[in-house]
This record gives C-alpha cells, sequence and structure tokens, in this order.
C-alpha cells in the first residue's frame, strides 16, 4: 500500500516535474522587451519578424515616458531594452542595471555608435535640425545652433519644451561640446528670442511656421517625412526648409535611439540574437523607410526625402556631418542642461 502511495507520489512528482521542466523550456524560449517606442511604429512589426525566425515568443511592454524610472524600480521586467534616447541608457548603466554583450552581437555595429564597455549600441539617429520659413528666411540666413540665439531673431523662435527629452538632450551636448558658459548664452539667447512659450510636440513647431507665428525652430529631421506623408499636415512640411547646423563647421548634433540588455537577461543567448536581428541590413531599411531615421549602416541609403533636404544644403546621399558628443559626457551634463533651463526660465516664454 505504501509502496503504491510512494508510486503515486513518485508518478505525480515525475510529472510535475515534467511540467516543470516544459515551463521552463517554454520561458526559456520567451524574451521580455521594454521600449519607449511608440506601440504604432515600426517595432512591433520587427519584434514579429524576429519571432518568425527565433521561433521565440517577445512579449513586449511599450511605455511612453519614464523608462530609466520605470527599469529603476522594475529591475527584473525585462530583458532587452529599446530606446529612443540612448542616454537613458548611459544612465542605466551607471546603475548598474544592464550587462554588456558579447563582440559576436556587436559587431556589425560601427564602433562610433558602440558603447565603449559594449553596453548599449545605437541602432539610428536623427538629426536635432532647425526649420526656417521659406517665404520669410533667406536660405543661408541660419547656419548654426549659435544662430538662433542672435538678437536680429527676437520674437521668430518657436519651440517645444525646453524640459522635453529631446531638448535636454541637445542642451547636455551643447555643455559637453562646448563648455557651460558658452551653452547658457546660447540657451539663454534661444529664450530671449521665443516667438511664445514653449509648447506642444516637434510637428507643431512646424505648424507654427506655416502658420506665421514664427520664422525658426527646432525639430527631429524625422518629422519633415512624416509631415510631407501626412495630406493634414503637407501644408507645414511646405512652409519650411531644414537645415542641417554647422556643416561647414563642427557638424550637426544628433539624438540616438539604443539597445542594451538587462543585468537580470535569463535567455541572453537569445537577447543578443535579437540585439544583432535589429542592426540587419534589412531591418535597418524598413527603419529608414518607417521612421524614417537614418541607419548606423553606411551601406543603407538616408530616406529620399532626406537625401533631397541634403541636395539643397550641398551633402551627399542625405548624409551630414556629425558633430559627435560621447554619451558619458554628455550624461555628465545633463542635471546642468536642466538647471540652466530653469535659471534662464526657458520655458516661461518671451518677456512682455
Ligand atoms: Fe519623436
Amino acid at each position: 500500500m505504501l509502496s503504491a502511495v510512494l508510486k503515486t507520489n513518485w508518478a505525480r512528482l515525475a510529472m510535475a516535474s515534467a511540467s516543470l521542466c516544459a515551463a521552463l523550456s517554454a520561458e526559456a524560449a520567451e524574451l521580455r522587451v521594454l521600449t519607449d517606442r511608440t506601440d504604432d511604429g515600426p517595432i512591433r512589426a520587427v519584434l514579429e519578424a524576429f519571432e518568425k525566425e527565433s521561433g521565440a515568443q517577445v512579449k513586449v511592454v511599450f511605455i511612453d515616458q519614464g523608462l530609466l524610472a520605470r527599469m529603476s524600480s522594475r529591475p527584473s521586467e525585462a530583458d532587452v531594452v529599446i530606446t529612443l534616447e540612448v542616454g537613458l541608457l548611459e544612465q542605466a548603466k551607471r546603475r548598474g542595471l544592464l550587462s554588456p554583450m558579447s563582440p559576436k552581437a556587436l559587431q556589425a555595429v560601427p564602433p562610433e555608435f558602440r558603447d565603449p564597455d559594449g553596453t548599449y549600441f545605437v541602432d539610428a539617429y536623427r538629426a536635432r535640425a532647425i526649420i526656417a520659413s521659406r517665404s520669410r528666411v533667406a536660405p543661408d540666413a541660419i547656419q548654426s545652433y549659435e544662430d538662433l540665439a542672435k538678437p536680429q531673431w527676437k520674437g521668430k523662435l518657436c519651440i517645444r519644451s525646453g524640459l522635453h527629452d529631446y531638448n535636454i538632450a541637445l542642451f547636455d551636448q551643447f555643455i559637453a561640446s562646448w563648455g557651460e558658459d558658452k551653452a547658457r548664452a546660447v540657451i539663454g539667447g534661444m529664450a530671449a528670442n521665443l516667438a511664445r512659450a514653449p509648447k506642444g510636440n516637434d510637428r507643431e513647431q512646424a505648424a507654427g511656421i506655416a502658420q506665421g507665428v514664427c520664422d525658426l525652430a527646432l525639430i527631429n529631421s524625422y518629422y519633415y517625412p512624416k509631415m510631407l506623408a501626412s495630406p493634414a499636415q503637407k501644408p507645414w512640411a511646405d512652409a519650411i526648409q531644414v537645415i542641417f547646423p554647422d556643416q561647414s563647421g563642427r557638424g550637426t548634433f544628433i539624438m540616438r535611439s539604443g539597445v542594451a540588455i538587462t543585468k537580470v537577461a535569463s535567455n541572453r543567448e537569445l537577447a543578443e540574437r535579437l540585439a544583432a536581428f535589429l542592426v540587419t541590413p534589412k531591418v535597418q531599411a524598413s527603419m529608414v523607410e518607417r521612421t524614417p531615421q537614418y541607419s548606423v549602416l553606411p551601406s543603407v541609403p538616408a530616406h529620399p526625402s532626406m537625401i533631397a533636404v541634403g541636395k539643397g544644403q550641398g551633402l551627399k546621399d542625405g548624409r551630414f556631418k556629425i558633430q559627435w558628443v560621447d554619451l558619458g559626457r554628455m550624461a555628465s551634463s545633463r542635471e546642468a542642461a536642466i538647471k540652466i533651463v530653469n535659471e534662464v526660465g526657458f520655458d516661461k516664454g518671451p518677456a512682455s
């Protein structure tokens, strides 16, 4: 009797252990992704393509903002993190939330787009570009970020909040590249030239130019092709010229998207496969077509609209000269950038 009970119990245990093993192996083929990229953008299609190729199941959490806070409060939520702003990955690295990738996972990424320790890499980038009215601003009147601070443009500048990640990422680079004094003078000069209190998103600044509210603004370069493709926003795109700043000087500042693997990733091999998949020529080409950012692969051409914009400025293949700012130095400038934005009263708008 006892032996029968024992046998039954052993059989139960064996069954339980078999189903636990099955559950574990099913779990091993699952990859958890955390991203602040938009749910309706191309990332979902890319992840679905990866599922097909790898046979793995990808579970993705989309969040709008607060990626770093989310990673800090739930450090075991994700295996792979995909972000719009790679500076956040540098911050996450400093908090010990990430772990380096193997050289194999990184081999397709040009060295300038890799973290020196291999903890994250850039998979796409865009210019933080100047836009100017086609009808009211002469083609060569604005050539640099510093020009936006000149008194002749008083009351002419539209921009979103100085505290938004896109502007903070730009101002970080001002500080890292020029030093705090010059950065403060340019940010303060821009604040003094505002046409209205900062509001709205990047595209709404182009709308401001189209509506005659202002003559100049700053936007990420990919919004230009996006506006051109939208019947409602095409008039905004038609009203502006897109300028890559400082092409005869040190180059244009960029915003970088990035990818990293967390410290807790349970299936590192699969996580690295996804990371490498994101920089395959096929995925990069579809990203350029759909986002439309610039590929980190020299072999993948820029978006046709950006090639046309570059041509107007004498640039070849739509590629522009980049002003490189080390991400470590950029991250160290973040607090100073926020402080300057507050001190110059950037978001208060023009003084009456
Ligand atoms: Fe954006």
